[in-house]
């Protein structure tokens, strides 16, 4: 296994381990960028584009796919976390439904179904794992369907390292004590963002870069891709 393949397998052990506080803080509405920012703009960059249907990749605990069941969309969940899952299922109605895949699986054709808009909100945080993820895509997207991918703004995130893609040292700053073990994440740039979704067979539909409107910095960045009609 590459050194690289060993920091995706850090991540998934860390959310394993951080999932109770996960749930926690998320109930809590605890994230200010999430209440201010970046929940409502998740949710308005995929009903702007009125699917009848969503896969949520990395789900987490549910607040989307919750969240847009109240918008009349049918909506599937999907991650690898099973205390996760079993926290989304537990709140669950009747238009959502949940797996426990990790993206590998998913990439490998374990859910045979399309969907209008597959949605990542601050769920791709890895380098084959994602990588794999974009490359199955276009055999989860009905056609003339959409990626909605929301991720921390490179700009933001990228502090005093060079602007280049690269595993960088994960952290729970900001968050509460009862988190632990943060995994190594892999950074890539806006032009890197860009040129997956392009060398994956979609079209960019949209890049939308939301501001926090405290201090007027870039809250998250937003990138829509198409498989076109
Ligand atoms: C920051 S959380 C975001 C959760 C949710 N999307 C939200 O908005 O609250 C990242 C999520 O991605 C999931 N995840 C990360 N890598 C994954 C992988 N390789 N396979 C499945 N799930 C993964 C984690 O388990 C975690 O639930």
């Amino acid at each position: 296994m590459s050194d690289s393949e060993f920091s995706d397998k850090k991540i998934l052990h860390s959310w394993r381990k951080n999932a109770a506080p996960w749930i926690r803080a998320i109930d809590g509405t605890t994230i200010a960028s999430r209440k201010l920012v970046t929940d409502a703009a998740i949710v308005a960059a995929v009903t702007a584009l009125k699917p009848a249907s969503v896969l949520d990749i990395g789900c987490g605990e549910g607040w989307l796919a919750r969240k847009l069941t109240s918008h009349e969309i049918d909506v599937c969940g999907i991650d690898a976390v099973a205390e996760l899952v079993a926290a989304a299922r537990r709140q669950s109605g009747p238009r959502e439904i949940y797996r426990q895949l990790s993206y590998a699986e998913l990439s490998g054709g374990a859910l045979p179904l399309r969907f209008d808009v597959l949605v990542c909100n601050f769920s791709l945080l890895g380098r084959e794992s994602v990588n794999a993820l974009f490359a199955a895509t276009r055999g989860l997207l009905n056609p003339g369907g959409h990626l909605v991918v929301q991720t921390l703004h490179p700009l933001e995130t990228c502090g005093e390292a060079t602007y280049r893609d690269g595993w960088r040292a994960g952290s729970w700053a900001g968050f509460s004590e009862d988190f632990s073990d943060p995994a190594p994440w892999y950074f890539r740039t806006v032009g890197s963002w860009v040129t997956l979704l392009t060398e994956n067979g979609m079209q960019l539909a949209a890049l939308r870069e939301p501001l926090h409107p405290e201090t007027g910095r870039p809250a998250s960045l937003i990138l829509s891709g198409t498989v076109g009609g």
